[in-house]
C-alpha cells in the first residue's frame, strides 16, 4: 500500500518547501518534487501545509486523581488526540506509594493495550524513591521509559522531599535518563490552602491566589539547582509564568540546560477566568493560569529558545466531577480538557497572528519532544526512513471549537466558542490515514506503545 502526497508545502524544523512525499506502508520513502509511483493513492495537498504529526508529551488518561479518574480512556483520549494531529501521546504512570514502578507499568499498560487508537509512550513517575525503586531506574530504561516524572506538589500522595530528589537524579544520571519536574512548592501550596480554607474563602478564585507565582519560582529554581549539581537531564513540565522562566535564565548563566514545556493554555487563557464563581472551575488546573504578562513571557521564551515544547496538560474531568469542588475549591479536580485543540490553537494564536514561524510551531508541538523523549527521527520530522506520521492541514480554514463537536470524553469545552483559523484536514499515522474531513480511521487497538530512547537533542 503506498500513498503520494502531492504539491504540499511541507514543513518541519529546520526547512520549508513545495514537495511531494511518498510513503510505503508505514514509512516515509521518498520526498522530493514530481515524485510518481505506479498504483499509489494520491492526495492532493495544493495550497495545505503538510507537517509532522503532533507528539503532546503530557497527558493524564484515566488516572487516578483527587478521588476519581481523568474521563479520556486511552481510546477516547488518542482518538481526540488524532482529530487535533497528535499522533503520539506520553502519559504519567504514577507509582503507588509503598510499590514498586514495575507494579505501575503492568497497571498502565493494562489499560493502554488494545485500546489506543493513537501511539503512545509513558513517563514514570517516581512517587517514593527508596532502595528498592532505585534498582528499577534501569529495568524502566530497558523497557523503553527514560524519563522520571518528579511532583514537588501534592504532598501525600504523590510529593517526593529534596532527599528523594538527589537520589534519584544521581541514580537516572547513571543510567543516562531524563527527570522532569511538577516545579511547585507543595508546603508553601498546602499552608495557602489551609489559610483560605480556615477564613472560609472557598471559590475556585481562591485555587489560584493559593499557588501564587513564587510557589513556582521557588521550586523551579531548586529543581534546576539539584539538576545542576548531579549534572542530571532536567525538563520542567507545564512551566506557566515569568518568575520560573528566569529561574531557567538563570541556570544558562552557568552554562546549565533546563529544558521547558509549556502547555497551550498558559499561552492563551489567562487568570481572569478565576473571577467567573459559576465557572471558574472549568479552569482549576495546577500551575493556575497566570496573567498577560507571564503570557508575553512565554511566547518571548518559545522565539528565544528557551521554552522547548507545547503540550497540553490533558486532564479532563466531567462537569459533574468537577462539582466535586463546588463548596470547597481544594476538592475540585485539578486539570482541564486540551488534547484536540493543542494544535489548531497554537497554529492559530501563534502562526496566523504572526508571533511565531511555521517551522517554530513544528518545532515546539512535534520536534522537540520527539528529541527530547529519545524518539527522533522515527517520529516528530518528516525525512526519509521516519514513520509516516504527517498532518495536512489547511491554513487558511476558519472554524470554531464546541463541546457539541469536539471529540474528548468531557461535556464542556475550556475553549467553548472559540474562532480559529486553520484546520486539521487530514491526519496519518503510521501511513494510515487516521483521519480524514472529521471522521476517524482507524480503530482502537491501532495505537502502538512507542519504545523510547535517550535525550538528543
Ligand atoms: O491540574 C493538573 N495539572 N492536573 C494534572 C496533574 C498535574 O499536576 O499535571
Ligand atoms: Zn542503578
Ligand atoms: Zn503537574
Ligand atoms: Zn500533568
Amino acid at each position: 500500500m503506498s500513498i503520494l502526497l502531492k504539491n504540499g508545502r511541507v514543513v518541519t524544523a529546520d526547512s520549508d518547501a513545495v514537495c511531494d512525499i511518498l510513503i510505503e506502508g508505514e514509512t516515509i520513502v521518498s520526498i522530493g518534487r514530481n515524485l510518481s509511483a505506479e498504483g499509489a493513492e494520491v492526495i492532493d495537498c495544493t495550497g495545505k501545509l503538510v507537517m509532522p504529526g503532533g507528539i503532546d508529551p503530557h497527558v493524564h488518561l484515566e488516572m487516578p486523581f483527587m478521588g476519581t479518574f481523568s474521563s479520556d480512556t486511552y481510546e477516547t483520549g488518542t482518538r481526540a488526540a488524532l482529530h487535533g494531529g497528535t499522533t503520539t501521546v506520553i502519559d504519567f504512570i504514577l507509582q503507588k506509594q509503598g510499590n514498586s514502578l514495575r507494579s505501575a507499568f503492568e497497571e498502565w499498560s493494562g489499560r493502554a493495550t488494545g485500546n489506543a487508537v493513537g501511539d503512545y509512550s509513558f513517563h514514570m513517575a517516581v512517587t517514593d524513591f527508596n532502595p528498592s525503586t532505585k534498582e528499577e531506574i534501569k529495568d524502566m530504561i530497558a523497557e523503553g521509559i527514560t524519563s522520571f516524572k518528579t511532583f514537588m506538589a501534592y504532598k501525600g500522595a504523590l510529593m517526593i522531599d529534596d532527599a528523594q530528589m538527589v537520589g534519584l537524579m544521581q541514580e537516572v544520571k547513571k543510567h543516562g535518563g531524563l527527570v522532569t519536574a511538577h516545579a511547585t512548592n507543595g508546603d508553601m501550596i498546602d499552608t495557602l490552602i489551609a489559610q483560605h480554607r480556615a477564613q472560609g474563602k472557598l471559590t475556585p478564585l481562591y485555587h489560584y491566589l493559593s499557588q501564587p507565582e513564587v510557589t513556582e519560582a521557588e521550586a523551579s529554581g531548586r529543581f534546576a539547582d539539584i539538576a545542576n549539581y548531579t549534572g542530571v537531564n532536567a525538563y520542567i513540565v507545564h512551566l506557566t509564568c515569568e518568575g520560573a522562566l528566569n529561574q531557567v535564565r538563570r541556570a544558562t548563566e552557568r552554562n546549565q540546560r533546563v529544558l521547558v514545556e509549556t502547555c497551550i493554555q498558559y499561552l492563551v487563557l489567562d487568570a481572569s477566568l478565576y473571577e467567573d464563581e459559576a465557572n471558574g472551575a472549568k479552569w482549576v488546573m495546577s500551575p493556575p493560569l497566570r496573567e498577560k504578562k507571564d503570557q508575553a513571557t512565554l511566547w518571548a521564551g518559545i522565539n528565544q529558545g528557551l521554552v522547548n515544547v507545547v503540550g497540553t496538560d490533558h486532564c479532563p474531568f466531567m462537569w459533574e466531577q468537577k462539582l466535586m469542588g463546588k463548596d470547597d475549591f481544594s476538592k475540585i479536580p485539578n486539570g482541564h480538557p486540551a488534547i484536540e485543540h493543542r494544535m489548531e490553537l497554537l497554529f492559530s494564536e501563534g502562526v496566523s497572528t504572526g508571533k511565531i514561524t511555521p517551522q517554530k510551531f513544528v518545532e515546539v508541538t512535534s520536534t522537540n519532544p520527539a528529541k527530547i523523549f529519545g524518539m527522533f527521527p522515527r517520529k516528530g520530522t518528516i525525512s526519509i526512513g521516519a514513520d509516516a506520521d504527517l498532518v495536512i492541514f489547511d491554513p487558511q480554514k476558519k472554524h470554531a471549537i464546541s463541546a457539541s463537536t469536539h471529540h474528548m470524553n468531557c461535556d464542556y469545552s475550556a475553549y467553548e466558542g472559540w474562532e480559529l483559523t486553520g484546520k486539521i484536514e487530514t491526519v496519518l499515522l503510521r501511513g494510515q490515514v487516521a483521519v480524514d474531513a472529521g471522521e476517524t480511521k482507524v480503530s482502537k487497538g491501532y495505537g502502538k506503545f512507542v519504545k523510547r530512547g535517550k535525550t538528543n537533542i
